[in-house]
């Protein structure tokens, strides 16, 4: 096996507080190890593209603290196609790369194990994603970061909620996880949590409002998982409505505001661990994984397995909140 000596970093898919810390954890750890580093623009576009740029020590201070990502992000289409990975590929050897570290999800290690399939280059990952639908880490980077922007949300929404006495939906991001509102829910103490992962029956959801009613609850609050099978929080409100109408209803859709902003020190520290983690993995030889943290330690998950094997939600904490919002 060829020496290591430059390396690329580069994020990719839906951007996540804390990807800044992890570029720097990835730039720093590197020259550390006298490496190169080069930046990558625009995630896999930026390889296609031809658009590196040498990171130094300095390339990345001050931006631990800063949500977003300096190297940009994209999920790029390009890249799904053989000729533009062959372009990827002829980028990464005119520059002299020998290996590349990706941070992103799903789409990300989907599009790096095809790569490595094809062109047998070391790729690394790290989990960047605010969904933390990523199966081989407890915790992906950004995800803590958006449940405590999602929690300072809902405890405003929730004035207004108890002053107008009414009945709040508020929609939270997870396409197909509801890490995002499961744990906002709990920390809310939401009178109900709605994810993808269990079966949502509006039947239910009516029987716990109307035993809030009957306790004398004037306000609630519903989280809803955007992607619930039951619908977004707009189609939901609907469907209780027709059902029960004793609450003034209002929706609120959260967006995007959950993806920006500095991140927590959980995430820092996680993407600060992971980045470094992922440079160190690639020097002992180390491909086609993703470095996560389980049980507060560094563990290895290969891309495949990341990508196809489901993370579960803990049942015991959808029975916490139910058992709590009572
Ligand atoms: O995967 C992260 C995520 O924020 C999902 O929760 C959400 O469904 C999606 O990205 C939104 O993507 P976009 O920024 O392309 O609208």
């Amino acid at each position: 096996m060829d020496k290591i000596k430059k390396i690329g970093v580069l994020t990719s898919g839906g951007d996540s507080p804390g990807m800044n810390a992890a570029i720097r954890a990835v730039v720093r750890t590197g020259i550390y190890h006298g490496l190169e580093v080069y930046g990558i623009m625009d995630g896999y576009n930026g390889l296609i593209r031809n658009e590196f740029i040498h990171l130094k020590t300095h390339s990345v201070s001050n931006i631990i603290q800063r949500g977003g990502t300096i190297l940009k992000t994209a999920r790029s289409m390009d890249f799904m196609e053989e000729a533009g990975r062959q372009k990827a590929y002829e980028h990464l050897k005119m520059h002299g790369l020998d290996a590349l570290v990706v941070i992103g999800g799903n789409g990300t290690f989907t599009g790096a194990n095809v790569f490595i399939n094809e062109y047998d280059f070391p790729i690394m990952g790290a989990p960047g994603t605010i969904d933390n639908d990523l199966y081989g880490t407890d915790l992906t980077i950004g995800y803590d970061t958006a449940v405590n922007t999602v929690m300072q949300a809902v405890d405003k929404i929730r004035d207004t909620a108890a002053s107008h006495n009414r009945l709040f939906f508020i929609e939270v991001m997870g396409r197909d996880a509801g890490f995002i509102a499961l744990r906002s829910g709990i920390a809310t103490g939401a009178e109900d949590i709605l994810v993808p992962e269990t079966v949502t029956y509006i039947d239910e959801l009516v029987e716990i409002l109307e035993k809030g009613f009957r306790h004398n609850k004037k306000s609630g609050i519903i989280i809803v998982a955007e992607g619930d099978d039951a619908g977004g929080a707009f189609e939901i409100a609907r469907k209780v409505k027709e059902k029960y109408d004793q609450y003034d209803t209002r929706v609120t859709i959260l967006g995007h505001l959950q993806r920006g902003g500095s991140p927590t020190a959980t995430d820092r520290i996680l993407a600060s661990t992971l980045g470094y983690g992922a440079v160190t993995a690639l020097l002992e030889g180390r491909r086609g994984e993703m470095v996560g943290l389980l049980n507060r330690e560094i563990a290895y998950t290969s891309f495949e397995k990341a990508i196809k094997h489901h993370k579960g939600i803990k049942q015991e904490l959808l029975d916490i909140a139910r058992i709590l919002s009572t």
